[in-house]
Order: structure tokens, then sequence, then C-alpha cells
């Protein structure tokens, strides 16, 4: 069946079959790897993306749900130079990656949270990221990653308000 849907900003149009996830599409159909297989059955988070602006597992989703909707990806959040994002960077700078697995669905689960509010609790932060299973890192420097982005965001937004 065709499907229509924005993809990182971008119409994509494709003819896949009715019965496939959205997991399958986006890496089986686009190639675009960077959502990652898990559990496959919504546990681990590992294939978190955005369906207009709320996190889900993609791998629940059936890819005809998506019609006429966003999808937004790790490949989207991304700086438009296609550099990380702040919090891709500060993902780094706090030593939150370790074998990187889960670090897309992190980051998916980050920004869900940054663009509902920037001023999160360690608490919020921590709930936020129940969805989504890390064997490494201990969670702690993912959390700090995602304060720090937090308050950076923030003051540029003050920053912003206060020379309008
Ligand atoms: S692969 Fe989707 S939640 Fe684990
Ligand atoms: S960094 Fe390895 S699973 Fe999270």
């Amino acid at each position: 069946m065709e499907i229509t849907f924005i993809l990182n900003r971008q119409k994509v149009r494709v003819d896949v079959p009715a019965d496939i996830t959205l997991l399958s599409l986006l890496r089986d159909y686009l190639h675009m790897t960077g959502t990652k297989v898990g559990c496959e059955v919504g546990e681990c988070g590992a294939c978190s993306v955005l369906l207009d602006g709320k996190l889900v597992d993609s791998c629940l989703v059936l890819a005809p749900q998506v019609e006429g909707r966003e999808v937004i990806t790790i490949e989207g959040v991304c700086a438009e130079d296609g550099s990380p994002s702040d919090l891709q960077k500060n993902f780094i700078s706090a030593g939150a990656v370790q074998c990187g697995y889960c670090i897309p669905g992190m980051v998916m689960a980050g920004e869900a949270l940054l663009r509902k509010t920037l001023k999160p609790t360690r608490s919020e932060i921590r709930e936020a990221l129940t969805g989504n299973l890390c064997r490494c890192t201990g969670y702690q420097q993912i959390v700090d990653a995602i304060e720090m982005t937090a308050k950076q965001r923030s003051q540029t937004q003050s920053g912003r308000d206060k020379n309008v």
C-alpha cells in the first residue's frame, strides 16, 4: 500500500506491505538505520521516534498508522548541517555513551521531554526515560546530559525573550 508522511521535515511517499511496522519501514525500506532494533515488543525503547511530537516505540506502530503524520527519527534531530545537536553533544561530554546501542532512543526520549519543558527536575527526567533501557551506563550520565541541555536551552530562550 502507498503511505505518504513527513519524515524529518521531508515529504515521503512509499509503497510497502500493509503489515510492516514503522521500525521496519524506517530501517528496511528507507534505510534509516539510526533507529535501533531491540526487543521488538515495546520493552526497551531502542526503536523510539517522535510521532506528531510524541515519543513512541516504532516497533509497536504499524506503518499505515503514519499516513499523513509527522515522524522524527534520530537522523532528524541533528543540526541542519548534519552536525550533532546540543543534546547529542551533551551526551558525549557527560560520558553518557558507552556501547551506544540505546543512545538514539535515549536522545529521542530526551528530545520529547525537552519539547515539553525546559525546567525538568531530575526525577522528571528519570520518569521520561522509564521506557528506555540501558545496559551500560547506570543512567546517571544520561540524566546529566538531558539536564545540561535543558539548562542551556532555557538560558538561550530567556536571552532571546529579553531581546524581544
Ligand atoms: S525494539 Fe521497540 S521497544 Fe524494544
Ligand atoms: S550505552 Fe550501551 S545500552 Fe546504553
